[in-house]
């Protein structure tokens, strides 16, 4: 009996499908999805690119794929032959609209019912998303129940964002177009909503009644790796901010949605992101920092600094830290403080509540605030710190005790990847965790006059040592407003 959770049959169509994304995603992603029972046996996924493979080859490719991104305990030779069998490669410049195989393509997808479902995902540079779909479209590929999928990142500021948003909806319509931010797809991020609105002891005190400040943080150990071309000319405000990151935000900062529907969902997500106090200009130099790595140790071993891997001067920071206020009646004045750093001490994104020491005199001398830790990642899951009587003490004085939560399926299994829950739910045609075209339009929006003032070299450039916690300077940053960074909280 097929699971309850299977999807329609389908057939998944990737642009892209040579490149870093479908190897080290995309292929375990789908695999994962067919070992417990979520795909279908019928389904069928397409890899198209640029480069003229031959079958074998692709599919040799693909099994190194999952040899190397797979968990161990997710392998099964017999799974693996059937998963690739669901494979065909076509080669197609799909900028070209008379490439010849377009029209393999198209005799592909004619083999099946017309209103088979058809999923053309984009993991290519967003420049081309227009042209790919004008071919589509051309090539009578889009169908009434096919979807896209956009990678990110949807442009480098807003006026991109808007060409782009414009270019693909000439072809497909918004119900059809399912904008990726993966970290929408990670299970602890969607446990933000579940934390906040099951539990009404956290629902009463989620205002600045309680809340001090906010601090949302993704850091990682990684440097810039193969993708300095790309990176370079991004930086971490609009690889990491613009999208995860003010995406956590929203969820953190919401009005209770109005039901768990898609567009609820986003309207209140939205709804925060046009709150966001705007950062003019002139205050851009105290409520954000910008940083490159410099050399520095990562696990014992010395690492080389961002100008030294890029081999060349650059203005791209590897750091981003941001103090943002929600201007609704719920976060009056209660800062935000969001960060990323590359080469970062540790690998760890997480959302820190700290609450206010309230207004109690009983116990004017606790030993620190009370605080909520929801760890996105690793170690899914979260830590309540809450005072509590020291026992052993009189006269009557208080320590510190933290509750710990693992967040994990009941069944015992691996949390799944973001990108598997994300990539079926465009079959399902269920668009809750993914991008409406104007939570990207105000977030870059909000971003870009910070953008422009960095770029306009406004704002020092700091540095901070590979396998550190950030630059010096963010630490007064923070201290400016009376806070400190969760690693130097002091219990
Ligand atoms: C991507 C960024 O969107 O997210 C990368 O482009 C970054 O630079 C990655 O490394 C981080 O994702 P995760 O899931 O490892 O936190």
């Amino acid at each position: 009996m097929p699971n309850s959770q299977q999807t329609a049959p389908f057939d998944y169509v990737i642009f892209g499908a040579t490149g870093d994304l479908m190897m080290r995603k995309l292929i375990p992603a789908l695999y994962n999805q067919l070992r417990v029972g979520h795909v279908p046996e019928n389904a069928r996924i397409i890899g198209s690119a640029r480069s003229d493979l031959a079958h074998d080859e692709y599919i040799s490719r693909a099994r190194s794929a999952l040899e190397n991104f797979l968990p161990t305990a997710h392998r099964d030779a017999n799974l693996i032959e059937r998963f690739l069998k669901k494979f065909q490669y076509i080669a197609i410049d799909s900028t070209k609209s008379d490439d010849k195989n377009w029209s393999v393509l198209k005799e592909t997808l004619d083999q099946m019912p017309a209103d088979r479902i058809r999923v053309f995902y984009f993991s290519t540079a967003p420049q081309l998303f227009e042209s790919i779909s004008e071919n589509l479209h051309t090539h009578n590929l889009i169908t009434e129940n096919s979807r896209v999928v956009l990678e990110k990142p949807i442009g480098t500021d807003s006026a991109s964002a808007r060409a782009i948003n414009d270019g693909v909806s000439r072809f497909f319509n918004e119900k059809q177009i399912f904008r990726i931010d993966h970290y929408l797809g990670k299970e602890a991020v969607q446990d933000i909503l579940a934390l906040r609105f099951a539990n009404p002891p956290l629902n009463a005190v989620w205002s600045s009644d309680y809340i001090k400040n906010i601090q949302i943080t993704a850091a990682e150990t990684v440097g810039v790796e193969g993708r300095a071309s790309y990176y370079d000319t991004s930086g971490a405000l609009r690889d990491m901010i613009q999208n995860h990151l003010l995406q956590v935000l929203s969820l953190c900062a919401m009005e209770p949605p109005e039901s768990m529907d898609a567009d609820a969902i986003r309207d209140a997500k939205v709804n925060v992101l046009k709150a966001l106090r705007p950062i003019p200009e002139n205050k851009v130099s105290t409520e954000t920092i910008r940083a490159q790595y410099g050399k520095g140790i990562l696990d014992g071993n010395k690492v080389p600094g961002y100008l030294e891997e890029l081999g060349t001067e650059s203005h791209t920071e590897t750091y981003a830290a941001i103090r943002a206020y929600v201007d609704t009646p719920r976060w009056k004045d209660v800062p935000f403080y969001i960060r990323t750093a590359k080469r970062s001490a540790r690998k760890v994104s997480e959302v820190v509540v700290t609450f206010k020491k309230g207004t109690s005199q009983l116990f004017a001398d606790k030993p620190g605030a009370d605080r909520l830790v929801i760890r996105i990642q690793p170690n899914e899951g979260f830590e309540f710190t809450l005072n509590e009587k020291n026992p052993s003490t009189a006269p009557f004085t208080l320590q510190r005790t933290t509750l710990q939560s693992r967040f994990a399926p009941a069944d015992g299994s691996l949390i799944p990847d973001s990108y598997e829950r994300l990539m079926l739910d465009a079959v399902r045609g269920y668009p809750a965790l993914f991008i409406r075209r104007d939570e990207v339009e105000a977030a870059w929006a909000w971003v870009e006059p910070t953008l422009k003032v960095w770029a306009d070299n406004k704002v020092p450039m700091e540095t901070y040592p590979a396998g550190s916690h950030g630059p010096e300077e963010a630490r007064h940053f923070i201290n400016a407003t009376g806070d400190q960074w969760h690693e130097n909280m002091k219990d």
